[in-house]
């Protein structure tokens, strides 16, 4: 590539972001999206990553949902940043909202085709600047299919798949990157569950983090009930803890309606703290119909079926869960149709004797729902009800261009990087398919999943 080629290549990238930026107001629609990662961030929830329904990388891969603002599922208003985007293709990742200020979106490893990919992103959203900084320590290891959960900076990554170019291994080790002094630890596998993928994972109030079910071999599901027709998924009448301030694991057996052997569901914490929520996810058929959706009280570690109404969805797989204001929020994942149910799910949680499935979200937060467990509001933004949405681009904006040196530095880099990638596409195509067909289950699986199982 020529030097004056490259200059133009720069120029064309730079009038592209402004030209998104200005034109975030415009409907945009994402691709069919799963095993991306959904982060919180300033009011904004984030998705990255992720692959359409066949598995191919989507290339259009950042953009964020104002929930500041009240919203319909049915006619949800995404705004893009993919132009603005530096992460290679990639899906399976773990992400969570970490940094110094504790604003930053942190992203960790992640299934990918390109060899360029760092094993750590990070995003600063108000300032609009990426980076894949350099971690101290040694940590060679890609993993993905894992969860990252967040206490006090440090972010637990346990277990997940390495990819070996032939083998899949699963994990059970505990990997710790700080994200304040972005080092890299170890944790404790001493009484650590067995290795596994895919399972559910919330911090807990009392600094534990709490890990239940998942897979740790080749699966396929029916795509209607969700019910695995070949191999297995983990237990979970027994529950694993992992104490952050100590470094020690335990176990709790668990009692109640305990779900059938489960993985790829979604995990958050009620809203008094006292309860954890699962839903969804590909399962062993219990015998009974299943909604998916349980609850697991943490005081006596008793699992049971919440009373729920409004209209049930249709369960989901490789979806995310976030809690943002009195709602368990779910992304995306695969097995619905996107028309009737919509991208986003909401349920309700503010009262935890009925659930309720909703698809309007009221960004104000009850009173007696304790203030540490609300969405933060960081920002010195008035009441998130009276805030229009234009807000939002217009802060963008304002950091686009106000930020111009660190801007154009950063569009520099952005430029490269969406070269690099244009031009490997075709390459990664490739890639994809000999990965999928030489050592793919997930090729298989997500194969299987679309055709029609009788
Ligand atoms: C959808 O939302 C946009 C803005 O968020 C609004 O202008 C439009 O009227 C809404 N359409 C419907 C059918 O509600
Ligand atoms: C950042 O916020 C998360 C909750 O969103 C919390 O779990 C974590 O401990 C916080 N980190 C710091 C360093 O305060
Ligand atoms: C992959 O697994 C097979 C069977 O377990 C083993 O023979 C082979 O050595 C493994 N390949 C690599 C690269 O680890
Ligand atoms: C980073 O901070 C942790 C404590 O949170 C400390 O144990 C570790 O040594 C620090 N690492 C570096 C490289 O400063
Ligand atoms: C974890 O370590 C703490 C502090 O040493 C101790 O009180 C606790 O009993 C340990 N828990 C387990 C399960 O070993
Ligand atoms: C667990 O505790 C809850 C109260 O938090 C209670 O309603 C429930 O019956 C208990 N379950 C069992 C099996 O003891
Ligand atoms: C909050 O109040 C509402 C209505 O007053 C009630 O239904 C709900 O159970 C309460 N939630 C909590 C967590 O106490």
């Amino acid at each position: 590539m020529s030097k004056n080629s490259l200059v133009y290549f720069l120029l064309w990238n730079l009038f592209q972001l402004l030209f998104e930026v200005n034109c975030q107001m415009t409907p945009f629609k994402p691709n069919i999206l799963l095993a991306h990662t959904a982060t919180l961030l300033d009011n904004k929830l984030y998705i990255l990553g992720g692959t359409d329904a066949k598995l191919n990388f989507i290339q259009k891969d950042l953009f964020y949902l104002d929930v500041s603002v009240p919203f319909n599922t049915q006619n949800l208003s995404w705004q893009d940043l993919s132009n603005i985007d530096l992460v290679p293709p990639h899906y399976f990742a773990a992400a969570i909202k970490g940094g110094a200020n504790n604003d930053t979106l942190i992203l960790y490893g992640g299934d990918t085709s390109d060899k360029t990919m760092s094993l750590v992103y990070t995003f600063d959203p108000q300032r609009i600047v990426w980076d894949n900084p350099k971690i101290i320590g040694v940590n060679t290891i890609r993993k993905f299919e894992l969860i990252g959960v967040n206490s006090n900076g440090k972010m637990y990554l346990f277990g997940g798949v390495t990819f070996d170019g032939v083998n899949f291994t699963f994990l059970n080790d505990m990997l710790i990157l700080d994200t304040i002094n972005l080092s890299w630890g170890i944790g404790s596998v001493v009484n650590a569950p067995t290795a596994r993928s895919s399972y559910g994972a919330t911090l807990l109030p009392n600094n534990n983090i709490i890990y239940i079910g998942g897979v740790n071999t080749v699966t396929k599901y029916d795509t209607k009930t969700l019910n695995i027709i070949q191999g297995d998924v983990l237990t979970l009448n027994e529950v694993y803890l992992y104490d952050t301030i100590n470094d020690n694991w335990s176990t709790k057996t668990t009692s109640g309606k305990i779900p059938s052997n489960r993985a790829i569901f979604s995990t958050v914490l009620g809203l008094d703290g006292q309860r954890v929520i699962i839903y969804g996810g590909e399962f062993n058929n219990p015998g009974y119909l299943d909604t998916t959706l349980y609850v697991l009280d943490l005081t006596n570690f008793s699992w049971y079926i919440p009373k729920i109404s409004g209209k049930i969805p249709s369960p989901r797989i490789y979806h995310k869960a976030n809690v943002i204001g009195k709602y368990m929020v779910i992304s995306f994942g695969t097995s619905y149709d996107d028309v009737v149910d919509g991208d986003i799910l909401l349920l309700d949680i503010s009262n935890n004797d009925e659930y309720v499935w909703t698809t309007t979200f009221d960004p104000t937060v009850p009173n007696n729902i304790s203030s540490s467990l609300s969405p933060p509001s960081s920002s010195p933004s008035p009441s998130p009800t009276t805030s229009p949405t234009s807000n939002a681009p217009a802060a963008v904006i304002a950091g686009a261009t106000v930020g111009s040196l660190f801007g154009v530095i950063l569009l520099s880099f952005g430029g490269f990087l969406l070269y690099k990638r244009n031009k490997n596409k075709q390459k990664q195509k490739d890639v994809m398919q000999i990965h999928g067909s030489e050592g793919g289950y997930r090729e298989q699986e997500l194969t299987t999943n679309h055709e029609p199982i009788i």
